[in-house]
Parts: C-alpha cells; sequence; structure tokens
C-alpha cells in the first residue's frame, strides 16, 4: 500500500479537531509581480525532469516565485474584457470543459518572502491575491492531510476547490464526474511543470479530510476540495 493511502488510515483516527473558528473574512487585495514568460528550463526538461518531491529545505519561496505557480495554475493568458461573463476575464492557462473555470485556487502562505502567512484566493483576472485570513495555518492543512509532514513543512501549498455547478449547469451529472477533476489535472500539472522550472519541489495530497480541509483554507460553503500541492525548496 502507499505510504499516503496507509496515512490515509491512521490518520482519520489521528487528527485533532483542534481548528479553530475562521475570521470572518477581511478580503485586502495584494497585487502580484507579473508572471515571467520565459525561463531556464524547457519544458521538455521539465517534463523529464518533474517528480513528486516531499523534502523541503525550509527556505522561503519569494512572492514572485508564489506569484508564477499561480499563473501557471489559472492565471489569465489570454483576457477577454468582451467576453461572456462566465469566462471571467479571459482564458486562462489551464484548459477547461466549456471555459467554464470551475476551480478557485487558495494559497497557503506559511513562509513566503513579502508575503504574511496566510490564507489566500488567487484572483486571476487581476493576477492579485485576496487575502482571507492571517495567520500561519499550514498545521491545520497538514492535519486535515491525515499527518502528511511534507505538507507543514512546505513554505506553502496550493489548494484547488471547485464549484461544480459552474460546470454542471452546462454539462450535468459529465461535469460533475468527468470534466471538473480532468479541468484540476490539467491546471495541477501546470503547478508540478512550472515548479520543476523555478528549481522547487512540488507534490501533491489527494488523501484529505474534505471538511478539515475546508475548515483550514476557509473554503466557500459550495466549493468541495479537490488537491493540495505543496511547494518549496528541496532539500
Ligand atoms: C490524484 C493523486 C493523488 C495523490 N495523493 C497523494 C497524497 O495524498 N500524498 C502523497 O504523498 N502523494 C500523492 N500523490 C502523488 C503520487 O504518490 C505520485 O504521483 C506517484 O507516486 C508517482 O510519483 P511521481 O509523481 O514522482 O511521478 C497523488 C497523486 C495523484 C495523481
Amino acid at each position: 500500500m502507499k505510504l499516503w493511502a496507509s496515512l490515509l488510515i491512521v490518520g482519520i483516527a489521528a487528527a485533532a479537531p483542534a481548528w479553530g473558528q475562521a475570521a470572518a473574512g477581511d478580503e485586502a487585495a495584494i497585487k502580484l509581480p507579473a508572471p515571467r514568460l520565459d525561463g531556464a528550463v524547457s519544458l521538455e526538461k521539465a517534463i523529464q525532469g518533474r517528480r513528486s518531491v516531499r523534502g523541503y529545505s525550509g527556505e522561503a519561496l519569494t512572492l514572485a516565485e508564489a506569484a508564477q505557480l499561480l499563473w501557471a495554475a489559472y492565471g489569465i493568458t489570454d483576457p477577454r474584457p468582451d467576453g461572456p461573463a462566465f469566462i471571467r476575464g479571459g482564458l486562462r492557462a489551464a484548459p477547461s470543459a466549456g471555459g467554464l473555470y470551475p476551480l478557485e485556487v487558495y494559497l497557503v502562505a506559511g513562509k513566503v518572502t513579502g508575503l504574511a502567512a496566510g490564507i489566500y484566493r488567487y484572483v486571476s483576472e487581476k493576477h492579485e491575491l485576496a487575502r482571507i485570513e492571517t495567520g500561519d495555518r499550514r498545521d491545520a492543512l497538514c492535519l486535515a492531510a491525515l499527518g502528511q509532514a511534507w505538507i507543514r513543512e512546505a513554505p506553502a501549498s496550493l489548494v484547488f476547490g471547485a464549484v461544480f455547478a459552474r460546470t454542471t449547469k452546462k454539462y450535468g451529472e459529465r461535469g460533475r464526474e468527468r470534466y471538473v477533476w480532468m479541468d484540476a489535472g490539467f491546471a495541477g500539472e501546470n503547478v508540478y511543470l512550472q515548479a520543476r522550472a523555478l528549481g522547487l519541489g512540488c507534490c501533491i495530497a489527494g488523501a484529505f479530510l474534505d471538511d478539515k480541509v475546508k475548515q483550514a483554507v476557509n473554503m466557500a460553503g459550495d466549493e468541495v476540495p479537490v488537491c493540495i500541492l505543496g511547494v518549496g525548496r528541496r532539500r
């Protein structure tokens, strides 16, 4: 059995109900550095070198690195200011069934230079962060992910939530069973490859307790947590 699969079993028993009630959000906006459109590592080398990395040095990420990862996940790459409302600003780095973009991307910042530890929501159309809550929530996220320690050690994690209704209102059950998950896979792989291209390590976690992840990142009621992507400098 995979380590993280056995953690699922152990973690359900061990997870302590230590999560505080999240404070009501103050959604202060934080402008992010513009994404770089070139880099030292070719796409082919990033694919070849991509691995799930669970050992991090403890060093901080820079705000520019965090911004680049968020952009790779769900940044607007083709603005459509006059496009239909459902596109919400333009076409993005990852494909999406019907251009409906069901995902919300959160940054759980622990050690990010120039950014207070806290929970942030990525606002793709402005390439901004909306601050939801300050304070280091990595412990809560780690416990929500059944005690997978690398999530606490990663200086930051991206958490994807899905608003299924955006996709199911057009595609019905096919949207629920297939398209939203496919959308998340594309965006998640972008994060892996971007991390590799930046010389960072990244790992996805799908083993977690949904309610606890929602509490840890203060996710809206209609969102379903899809995955956690821890990122940091390799040890
Ligand atoms: C949907 C999904 C869920 C995963 N969940 C976890 C997880 O909870 N914890 C973990 O350590 N790795 C998790 N992984 C990472 C896999 O263990 C990893 O991709 C696999 O061992 C292959 O290694 P590689 O990514 O380095 O190629 C997950 C991967 C996927 C695609």
